[in-house]
């Protein structure tokens, strides 16, 4: 694979795993399992290839509405992976960061995550930012918020706002996301960091998440790679 030309940031919706589940007479918990295998093996190859940035959809302010045992066993997902795969960040040097409203999300899984972000602050190897409790539009609303009240506490004046101001209030101070990638054929954005994908490239592969291998993520990145991106230039 030609590695010159690879995004420096990449989105993940890691979509299909109910789909994958439902397909072998699984229990959609057991789909949402197979997709914490399959993200940890993509993760390992994604930062191998040199690829600085991956933001990854965990669950969305909508997810809340699914059925209160399948929010609780990804809940409790999280936070069983968060804590047993600390090792593996620190190991290689990656730093996480978490994207989403803290105040509403149950204590453990806030904890855990913020302990994972705390402990690997100092990495620069790669970033992986977990979309939680996430919601584009939130996000944009939270960030109006905050440059409201900084302007009312006198921090900051109207004329000090541009886009990298802006930028600069969301949930993280990300670089702009270059590749979003949704599995399972849906083609929707589905709130999915909005603000940072106005220039994004998007493909969207059939495969189900559970079934998105390295492979089908190196035929991702080419089909990256023969686009014109243009920037409206
Ligand atoms: C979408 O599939 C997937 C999710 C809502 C959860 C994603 C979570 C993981 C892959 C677990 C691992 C993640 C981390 C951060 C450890 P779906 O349930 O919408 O599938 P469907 O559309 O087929 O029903």
């Amino acid at each position: 694979m030609d590695l010159e030309n690879i995004p420096n940031h990449v989105g993940i919706i890691m979509d299909g795993n109910g789909r994958w589940a439902k397909k072998r007479g699984l229990n959609r918990s057991l789909g949402h399992k197979k997709g914490a295998e399959t993200l940890e093996k993509l993760l390992n190859h994604i930062y191998d290839l040199g690829i600085k940035y991956v933001s990854i959809y965990a669950f969305s302010t909508e997810n809340f509405k699914r059925d209160p045992k399948e929010v609780n066993y990804l809940m409790d997902l999280f936070v069983k992976m968060f804590s047993s795969k600390k090792k593996i960040f620190v190991k290689n040097e990656l730093k996480v960061l978490f994207s989403g409203r803290r105040d509403n999300l149950r204590d453990d899984v806030r904890k855990s995550l913020e302990n994972l972000e705390d402990s690997t602050k100092d990495f620069s190897r790669g970033v992986l930012n977990i979309c939680l409790n996430y919601g584009g539009r939130s996000e944009i609303v939270d960030m109006t918020k905050k440059i409201a009240q900084d302007v009312i506490d006198g921090k900051l004046k109207i004329d000090d706002i541009d886009e990298k101001l802006v930028n600069h209030y969301m949930y993280q101070d990300l670089p702009d996301i270059d590749f979003v990638i949704r599995t399972s054929g849906e083609m929707r954005i589905s709130n999915f960091m909005l603000w940072q994908s106005s220039y994004a490239e998007y493909f969207f592969p059939k495969t189900l998440f559970p079934d998105f291998t390295e492979e089908e993520f190196n035929k991702a990145i080419l089909e990256y790679q023969n686009r014109n991106r243009r920037f409206g230039g």
